[in-house]
């Protein structure tokens, strides 16, 4: 993928680093910022420079890291600079250390300094042993910060810390950080809507060890929820079963197999449709499920075995027969082992055939598993090709669409 621009006139945010073992984590933060063409200034405390060098992060961000107040190649305050640029100033990762000084309203290096000074919002991701985030001391820091409305927290969330004990002070993850930052750099233009989002994979159980799936992840559906609610949408995920862990503001329901899939969007959407205002269906629901489920583990033989398979119900088709009007707004996707032509005449197929809006059309050699992807937006009577992206941008676009198709239809 080339590397974004980013100009002295992009989105800014001063990306603050700590020091916590989490620290290495905000190279990716960085790296997810750039990609949605944010300029990223990093400020290093010095314990944050003991886990992550300065030059790392000069050389992902095309920007001279920052640690020193009194930096002498600087003419002129370069706390006050630096705070005048930022449109987020963004502390990831929070140590208790910084959330305690900045309790304080201290000022006495580059971080505290220019934080105190920041015109736009911050953001701070605290990271930590739980022990240390649960203490009274930390606690009532945060307390002190919270009653200063210009704070957002972003976590701290449950999981192993980095002595692998499991508990309340593992920094959120990098793409849930990022979220938060984006939701302040876009104003929110999904105020309104309920939007429903299905991701990840059906599995059908063939006996009680074994069972059919398919490889998708996930991601791509929890992207688009990510981004859905980042934007001010309520958002319900029903998911397959996936790792992936569920997006800050996002109401989750865990399906297992295409008939589960398929009850819970009814349930969800009602008998008119109308519990939603738009249906994005990310998941790679099965098409087939075996005819018999074995209660027994099947033994092992040495003769061959057949497995007979029926049809699962075709969710959207379904669905988009059911639709009256034109609401909820329906997004299907469709992953092709096949070149682009035959993909867009498949997803043209599918498009006249359940009555969806638009397809995301996509290769599985590319969607599958990684962190972007390439898609075709294939509607009606236009196709929207898209250079490689992440599946968070690659969201951005669907929503926009989805958004640009409600007002065009009034
Ligand atoms: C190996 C190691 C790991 C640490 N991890 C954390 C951490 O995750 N969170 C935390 O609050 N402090 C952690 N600390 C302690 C901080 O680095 C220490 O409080 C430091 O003074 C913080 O400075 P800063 O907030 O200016 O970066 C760690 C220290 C060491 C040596």
């Amino acid at each position: 993928m080339n590397q974004p621009v980013t100009t002295p006139h992009s989105p800014t945010v001063v990306l603050g680093v700590t020091g916590s073992i989490a620290a290495f984590k905000s190279i990716e933060i960085a790296r997810l910022l750039i990609q949605h063409h944010i300029r990223v200034l990093p400020v290093l405390t010095q314990s944050g420079a003991r886990f992550v060098g300065p030059v790392t992060f000069t050389g992902i961000c095309g920007e001279a890291s920052r640690m020193d107040m009194w930096d002498p190649s600087f003419s002129g305050e370069l706390h006050v600079a630096l705070a005048s640029q930022a449109d987020v100033v963004l502390v990831a990762p929070a140590t208790a250390d910084i959330i305690a000084r900045f309790a304080q309203g201290r000022a006495d290096d580059l971080l505290t300094a220019l934080t105190l000074c920041a015109r736009g919002h911050v953001i701070v991701a605290p990271a930590m042993h739980p022990r240390m985030w649960a203490h009274p001391a930390t606690q009532r820091n945060v307390q002190t910060l919270q009653r200063d409305a210009r704070i957002e927290w972003v976590g701290p969330v449950v999981g192993p810390v980095a002595n692998g004990e499991i508990g309340l002070g593992r920094m959120a993850e990098p793409q849930n950080i990022v979220s938060a930052v984006l939701a302040r750099l876009r104003p929110p233009d999904l105020n309104d809507w309920h939007i429903v989002v299905t991701a990840g994979p059906t599995v059908e159980d063939i006996d009680p060890v074994r069972f059919l799936g398919n490889r998708s992840t996930g991601r791509m559906g929890f992207s688009v929820a990510r981004r859905a609610a980042a934007r001010g949408a309520r958002v319900t995920l029903i998911a397959g079963p996936t790792e992936l862990t569920t997006p800050a503001g996002v109401q989750r329901r865990d399906v297992r197999s295409a008939s589960d899939m398929r009850s819970t969007l009814h349930d969800v959407l009602g008998p008119s449709l109308g519990g939603a205002d738009a249906l994005v269906m990310a998941a790679a629901v099965g098409d087939y499920r075996p005819a018999h489920i074995h209660n027994e583990k099947m033994k092992r033989g040495a003769q061959p075995i057949q497995l007979e398979l029926v049809a699962n119900p075709d969710i959207l088709a379904e669905l988009g027969s059911m639709r009256t009007g034109s609401s909820p707004l329906l997004v299907g996707f469709a992953v092709e082992t096949a070149d682009e032509p035959t993909l867009i005449e498949h997803a043209r197929g599918k498009l006249s055939k359940k009555r969806v809006d638009f397809i995301v059309a996509n290769s599985a050699s590319i969607g599958f598993g990684g962190e972007s992807n390439e898609a075709i937006l294939v509607g009606s009577d236009d196709i929207e090709r898209l250079p490689r992206m992440t599946k968070d941008e690659l969201a951005d676009r669907i929503l926009d669409r989805v958004i640009g198709l409600r007002s065009g239809r009034g």
